[in-house]
């Protein structure tokens, strides 16, 4: 149990740099087991996610070193096609060595993944995706176990534009016979990356970054080298931090144009943003203002990644917000903690609107974090808050920030990890 003890009041000013991007690392190194020969992964985020990615690579055979945030892995031959249930189970991604192994081996073993408790989370769209490219997919109740003797292009057309089975079906594609094409894929910048990585792999995908993507199927990927993305939730999530302390904060290293969702409303809440092709500083206002209504969407859209951290600011904002969760069915666990801290928020419509009565100021309490994002917005309000607030935390935090702690406290927040 991770414990973060804050004492809230203090402004958050200075500078800080983003690191790589999780959700872009993740598909990212699963793609390496579809390589041959040496690939070196700059700007890897230190995170838990990616340590089970990489336990999920050395368990399948290959080499690897994690040095600062290069991580250098070498593939020579995969000896094996299971993924461990204690590694599947630590976190949803590892769903995506199952297009990997699909792809590289035409064969894979692997129980349902874990993650975040916020919904349903099907892989429904996994699943059809990859039959329609031939793999037989059959479940034993505990274990998937999937087997392609062909694996050959496909038109899919995604019910839903979901990030992990379009990332999913890209992996299974690039190895296969012909071409396959992606309609209503996700358009998220991690797409692109990944897109990026695989082609300087020796893959050809077309179309990322568009509902639309061509893969065409070659025989071979080799080694790589590429840098990751910055993380657009960790650069929002520092904005917020900023935003929420009546604060003045630098960051660098990021991408501005893929976090426009997020600056705009920030913009709306009445802070000040000043761009630089690879930075960005926000100025607080003295007070916050709420912002109508708010509605998480698929990219280009407000990412649903950034609904706890607003509903947190918004929690101290003058007047009434509404933020609608239309992606996750069940991402609400932060309402019921935030009020303990005194914040007026009620939820509608099956707990998918959040009705925030902003308040001037929130109180510091013992809250507890049911899930990544809404961990991270605990934490940013007891940033805000009067007095002491203690968030417990099963872990999930460490899932997606490194650092968070060490970092905000060199921009003026007191704040503290115990373990
Ligand atoms: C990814 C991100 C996560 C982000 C989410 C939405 C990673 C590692 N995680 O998660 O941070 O919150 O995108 O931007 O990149 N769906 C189905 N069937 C499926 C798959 C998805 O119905 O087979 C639905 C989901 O229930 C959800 C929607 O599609 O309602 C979007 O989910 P998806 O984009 O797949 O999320 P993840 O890839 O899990």
């Amino acid at each position: 149990m991770h414990k973060y003890r804050i004492r809230g009041g203090t402004r958050i000013r200075g500078v800080l740099n983003v690191g790589g991007g999780k959700n872009a690392a993740l598909p990212i190194i699963a793609a390496l087991v579809l390589s041959e020969g040496e690939s070196v992964i700059h700007n890897c985020p230190r995170i838990a996610d990616i340590e089970v990615s990489i336990e999920i690579l050395r368990h399948l055979g290959c080499r690897t070193d994690f040095a600062g945030n290069t991580l250098t892995v070498n593939v020579q031959g995969i000896t094996a096609t299971d993924i461990p249930d204690v590694l599947a189970k630590k976190m949803r991604s590892s769903i995506l060595f199952m297009g990997a192994l699909l792809g590289k081996c035409r064969e894979v073993s692997i129980c349902s993944p874990g993650g975040c408790n916020i919904g349903l989370r099907p892989i429904d769209l996994h699943l059809h995706g990859l039959s329609a490219m031939g793999a037989v997919i059959e479940d034993d109740g505990v274990t998937m176990h999937g087997k392609a003797d062909t694996l050959k292009g496909a038109f899919i057309y995604l019910r839903e534009a979901s990030v992990g089975a379009t990332e999913n079906l890209m992996l299974a594609a690039v190895l296969a016979e012909g071409e396959t094409t992606l309609t209503n894929a996700a358009r998220e910048p991690e797409i692109v990356d990944f897109a990026k990585a695989l082609n300087s792999m020796g893959a050809i995908v077309r179309g990322a970054g568009t509902s639309t993507i061509r893969i065409t199927g070659v025989k071979k990927l080799h080694g790589t080298t590429h840098r990751i993305m910055p993380d657009r939730i960790v650069t929002g999530t520092y904005l917020m931090s900023a935003a929420i302390t009546c604060g003045d904060l630098t960051l660098n290293h990021v991408n501005p144009s893929d976090v426009k969702a997020i600056t705009a409303n920030l913009l709306a809440m009445g802070c000040r943003i000043d761009e630089k092709p690879a930075s960005l500083r926000l100025r607080a206002p003295r007070v916050p203002m709420a912002i109508p209504h708010l509605i998480t969407e698929a990219h280009p859209g407000f990412p649903t990644d950034m609904q706890a951290p607003f509903v947190a600011a918004l929690a101290t904002a003058k007047g009434v917000s509404v933020i609608e969760e239309r992606i996750f069915e069940s991402r609400a666990a932060h309402a019921a903690e935030l009020n303990k801290m005194g914040a007026r928020i009620t939820l509608a419509s099956d707990e998918r609107v959040f009705v925030i009565n902003g308040r001037p100021r929130l109180h510091g309490a013992v809250v507890e974090s049911g899930d990544l994002r809404g961990g991270a917005a605990l934490i940013l309000a007891g940033l805000g808050a009067e007095g002491e607030t203690v968030v417990t935390d099963k872990g999930y935090v460490a899932r997606g920030y490194d650092g968070l702690a060490e970092n905000l406290r060199s921009v003026g927040g007191e704040i503290w990890l115990e373990q």
